[in-house]
């Protein structure tokens, strides 16, 4: 029985293409199964075994993980990686002082003793990829529940990835696909050392900043440059001025030839999560629910940062990453919301259900399988909506402030000590905590978001949920707040980095006490107390029978449409998605086109808005046209637009052309289209790709540093 489910799946799931639509994001390595053809069709010229091979490099070993959320890819024979300069951002301002500020003026090594190291920064190479699904569906009984279905999983997943690790220095990870219908075993490399080589600075990385972070017409630089490191056998090795820059098993030539209309482009890398297969309930949630509550914290937040950030250089400094993370989703979840709105998203997932239903219904057997499904949704979404909104409110609000992180951290270790004892150990990592913590940290700022999001929660958190810390702050009018949080920061010892490290330090101190009792622990540990027993659990349980639900429901829809098409869900995995080069039409009587160049940053830059500004260097070179061989048709091409489907993590992939070069590297999408995690539209959805002629004319003509051109192979 079990076998025949299988093999059912395995035809269903992946329909021979001929109806192959414009989004999906494919596993590469089943490319040559089911997309190569169409690929072709549309231009490609190379081969699967091209894109993804076992048994010689191919485009796949050019790609990496860049950190823990963005993609990177290869550029050069001698490790040299090109991504996003929003991925390398954090490390950027990791070595950014008021002194030597690359964020605002760039940074280029001019040798290799000059790239910088960037403490815990990897990058990951997929080795290979299998399916592993019969091995670990076969693994569980008819009829088991789901926990015991999850710890199956989890122990044949450790059995698995242990086989594959045995004998080498790989890390390997099983991922389910299709909630658990399939599963897929991952193999990576991971390198330790790799340092930074060259970044522009913000006003051509960051070009435009949050004024044009989603949209079109966009004219951002967002390019960095780093280099792979590796021992002296090209195999990885922690940080060591030893090292030797890695020689890869292949990179990606480089095109000088552009884009145009029609031409067919592949972004390969790695999206993180997508929800296409979201029930009509989980978008109206979306819609109605959450992203209007976080979109509203973010916007209180947002403003506090920004205002302390224009009053100082090194508050701007400071808060820069971390105020672009906040401003980013921020953006994101606004233009989620319109486009799942103007498409009708909720009433098409509505229309998908009753179809379903209908077909359903024509069958016995299918009742019995699926007829309990669109009930079950409706009910779990109901009990689960106020447990999201509450696990929002922790992340959005409670946790908004940066301090409760901070006692969060400590948290750990003190939730578990036997009354009074730490280790001197763990004492000296809490004091590291501590520093870490406040180097980018300004106390004002978090003063007044603890000042909005506690005077909030405390009005919108049901009494159940509240604690008592919170609710004993509370003031009998809520403009006291201000004076209310003002008195807890000059209360809390967390709030003084001196005073916390010399208590710290300190071994005749009653630490323990003094940090339990402290008001932001109090504050942070009841909060985790109450969210552990009553929001947690039940949410875990909620989602583990949602994953039931979907795991059923996208087997039952693909039986009802054989002829359509599925991909998994991004899940961080590598993934292929291919697509052209176009512009679209926002609204109605507007055209965009698919390519932005200089011309259009002189043009911003006369405007006055604050992210408009343009380095003077690069006015000058645009003044004097001075182009060099970057010159195509009297401009500088900087940005282009194409129609892959990508998601937050495809962030520096590379986007490739029919030849399989690099052409541009992926970094946004435009904001009519961010709803495409949930619901893709083919005349919206475009990603957003920095031209790479730009990226090279800034590193050859900008920053003087040609020298890193003589590495790359160019194609012209
Ligand atoms: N929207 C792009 C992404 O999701 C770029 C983000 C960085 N830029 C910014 N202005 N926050 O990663
Ligand atoms: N900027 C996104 C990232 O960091 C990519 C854009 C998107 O979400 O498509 O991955």
């Amino acid at each position: 029985m079990k076998r025949f489910i299988l093999s059912t799946l395995a035809i269903i799931l992946f329909v021979p293409f001929g109806v192959i639509a414009d989004q999906g994001m494919w596993l590469p390595m089943l490319i040559g199964k089911y997309n190569i053809e169409d690929m072709q069709s549309k231009g490609f010229k190379l081969t699967a075994e091209d894109v993804y091979s076992i048994n010689q490099p191919s485009i796949k070993d050019a790609i990496v993980i860049f950190g823990r959320g963005c993609t990177g890819e290869l550029i050069s024979p001698e490790g040299l990686l090109i991504t996003n300069h929003h991925c390398g951002y954090g490390v950027i301002q990791s070595h950014s002082s008021v002194e030597h500020d690359y964020l605002t003026h760039g940074f280029w090594a001019m040798t290799r003793q000059e790239e910088l190291h960037n403490p815990g920064l990897t990058v990951r190479f997929l080795v290979r990829m299998d399916d592993v699904t019969e091995r670990v569906l076969s693994a569980i009984p008819d009829g088991a529940g789901e926990q015991v279905r999850d710890s199956i999983v989890g122990v044949v997943g450790h059995k698995i990835t242990e086989e594959a690790t045995s004998d080498n220095h790989y890390t390997a990870r099983v991922m389910p696909m299709f909630y658990g219908n399939q599963y897929f075993l991952f193999i990576y490399e991971e390198f330790l050392d790799v340092r930074l080589v060259g970044a522009p600075p913000s006003d051509i990385g960051k070009f435009g900043g949050d004024t044009d972070n989603w949209m079109w017409p966009r004219h951002t630089g967002d390019f960095s440059l780093f280099r792979i490191y590796a021992d002296k056998d090209n195999n990885p090795a922690a940080y060591s001025p030893d090292n030797v820059p890695y020689t890869p098993k292949r990179f990606l030539p480089i095109s000088l030839k552009g884009v145009n209309p029609g031409d067919f482009t592949m972004v390969y890398g790695y999206p993180g999560s997508t929800q296409q297969y979201a029930s009509s309930q989980a978008v109206a949630h979306v819609v109605d629910d959450l992203n209007p509550l976080n979109i509203s914290l973010r916007d209180a937040r947002l403003k506090v940062m920004e205002q302390h950030m224009r009053q100082s250089d090194t508050v701007r400094i400071k808060y820069a990453s971390k105020q672009a993370g906040v401003a980013n989703a921020w953006k994101k979840w606004i233009g989620e919301r319109n486009g799942l709105i103007r498409l009708d998203a909720i009433e098409k997932k509505q229309q998908l259900e009753k179809n379903f239903e209908e077909w359903v219904n024509e069958s016995p057997i299918r009742v019995e399988e699926y007829g309990h499904l669109l009930n079950s949704f409706d009910e779990l979404y109901a009990t689960r909506k106020p447990l999201s909104i509450a696990a929002s409110l922790s992340r959005e609000a409670f946790y908004a402030v940066e301090l409760l992180q901070l006692v969060r951290q400590f948290g750990g270790l003190l939730n578990n000590v036997d009354n009074s004892k730490l280790s001197e150990e763990q004492y000296s990592r809490l004091i590291d905590y501590t520093r870490d913590f406040y180097k980018n940290y300004h106390k004002p700022i978090d003063v007044e978001i603890f000042t909005t999001m506690m005077s909030q929660l405390s009005d919108i958190l049901p009494p159940a949920l509240t604690p008592l810390a919170l609710e004993e702050l509370k003031p009998e009018n809520s403009d006291d707040w201000y004076a209310i949080a003002l008195g807890v920061y000059s209360q809390s010892v967390f709030a003084d980095s001196t005073a916390l490290i010399s208590m710290l330090a300190d071994s005749t101190s009653s630490r323990i006490n003094v940090l339990q009792n402290d008001i932001m622990y109090r504050l942070s540990n009841q909060f985790d107390s109450i969210y552990s027993a009553s929001v947690y659990p039940s949410l875990r349980d909620i989602n583990s029978k949602l994953d039931l639900l979907y795991r059923t429901y996208v087997k039952g829809l693909m039986q009802m449409n054989p002829n359509a098409v599925y991909y998994p869900d991004a899940n961080f995995t590598l993934r292929v998605t291919y697509g052209k080069i176009e512009g679209y039409f926002p609204s109605d009587g507007k055209e965009y086109m698919h390519q932005a160049t200089l011309d259009g940053i002189a043009e911003k830059s006369r405007l006055d808005v604050y992210d408009y500004t343009v380095p003077q260097r690069l006015l000058d070179l645009y003044e004097t046209k001075d182009y060099g061989k970057w010159e195509v048709n009297g401009t500088i091409p900087v940005t282009f637009l194409a129609s892959n489907h990508t998601s937050g993590g495809n962030s520096g992939s590379p986007v490739i052309n029919a030849e399989g070069h690099l052409v541009g590297v992926n970094f946004d999408r435009v904001w009519e289209g961010t709803m495409s995690d949930i619901m893709f539209d083919p005349d919206m959805c475009r990603n957003i790709s920095i031209d790479i002629r730009y990226a090279l004319f800034i590193i050859d003509k900008y920053a003087s540093a040609g020298h890193l051109l003589e590495e790359m192979t160019l194609i012209e």
